[in-house]
């Protein structure tokens, strides 16, 4: 049996409650009237290109073929101005904050795997071309292995700082890129013109690696610690470099607004 007290003292517990709904709601929608909702600076034509971009980075939008027409002028103008830069130096001092203290075992086995595109060489000046609009047009590839053939992209702000300081660590780096192996020679003049002349191996995509990204380079590092080496960490301008299997100790993703790769 409840005592008597047990049910006023429900009562009175509920009349308080709902005094205190009462006087909240009262409180939002004074709030609420206060004034206009703030500003949209970033939503152009009802797409919120700085909410997209979140979206993008955070790996909460997938599959995505092209940036919105309405966020061709964001995205440009974020990859052209001091923000990308910034971003991609705060993301490499992260991760040599965190090779630095690194529990390393200094037998040549300790490795770090670094993407090619958007991570350690930079594809701007192809996607700053009008007829490519920083990702606002359709995807050509024949237009895109041109630029890549060119074997003039340069170094993705902070990337060569991370590099050097792996390096000095005696991290050796592994280049694994979906770039077709046909590129070999191109690709490997071009990281040496951009200031990467050493790794213990440049891994291209070959005509046997069929598949997905996650699933080409889940394979490759897979292979890597079956030979013995321990991936120490993995950065990439796509989740598909940091997803998947032994995706390494720690993942550093770097902003890559211009193109999605699953
Ligand atoms: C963006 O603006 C449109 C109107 O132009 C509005 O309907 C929409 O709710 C806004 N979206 C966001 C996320 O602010
Ligand atoms: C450095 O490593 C130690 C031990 O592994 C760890 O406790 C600490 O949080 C690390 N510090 C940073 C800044 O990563
Ligand atoms: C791709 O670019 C090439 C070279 O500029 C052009 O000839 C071709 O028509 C383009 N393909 C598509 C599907 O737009
Ligand atoms: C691809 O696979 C085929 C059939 O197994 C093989 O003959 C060929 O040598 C492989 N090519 C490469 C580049 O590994």
């Amino acid at each position: 049996m409840l005592p008597p007290s047990y049910h006023k003292d429900k009562e009175e517990k509920t009349m308080r409650a709902l005094v205190l709904v009462v006087v909240l709601l009262a409180t939002i929608a004074t709030f609420s009237h206060a004034g206009p909702p703030p500003r949209q600076v970033h939503n152009i034509s009802g797409v919120n290109c700085l909410s997209w971009r979140l979206g993008v980075e955070s790996n909460n939008i997938r599959d995505w073929t092209m940036v919105p027409q309405q966020c061709e002028g964001y995205v440009g103008h974020y990859m052209l101005g001091h923000q990308y830069r910034d971003d991609c130096i705060s993301v490499a001092i992260s991760a040599v904050q965190y090779a630095k203290n690194a529990t390393l075992a200094h037998d040549g086995n300790d490795i770090w795997v670094f993407d090619i595109d958007e991570t350690t060489l930079s594809n701007l000046p192809y996607y700053a071309r009008s007829d490519v609009a920083f990702g606002a047009t359709k995807y050509n590839a024949t237009k895109f292995d041109a630029w890549v053939s060119e074997g003039r992209a340069p170094a993705v702000p902070g990337a060569v700082h991370l590099y050097t300081t792996l390096l000095s660590l005696g991290i050796e780096p592994v280049f694994l890129s979906g770039t077709k192996s046909e590129f070999r020679k191109v690709r490997i003049a071009n990281l040496k013109k951009a200031g990467y002349s050493h790794w213990k191996t440049l891994i291209l995509k070959g005509a046997n690696d069929t598949g997905t990204a996650v699933e080409y380079k889940s394979k490759k590092r897979t292979e890597l610690v079956k030979k013995g080496y321990r991936i120490i960490g993995n950065i990439g301008g796509q989740w598909s470099d940091l997803l998947g299997d032994n995706a390494g100790a720690r993942t550093f993703k770097l902003p890559d607004p211009m193109y999605y790769i699953a």
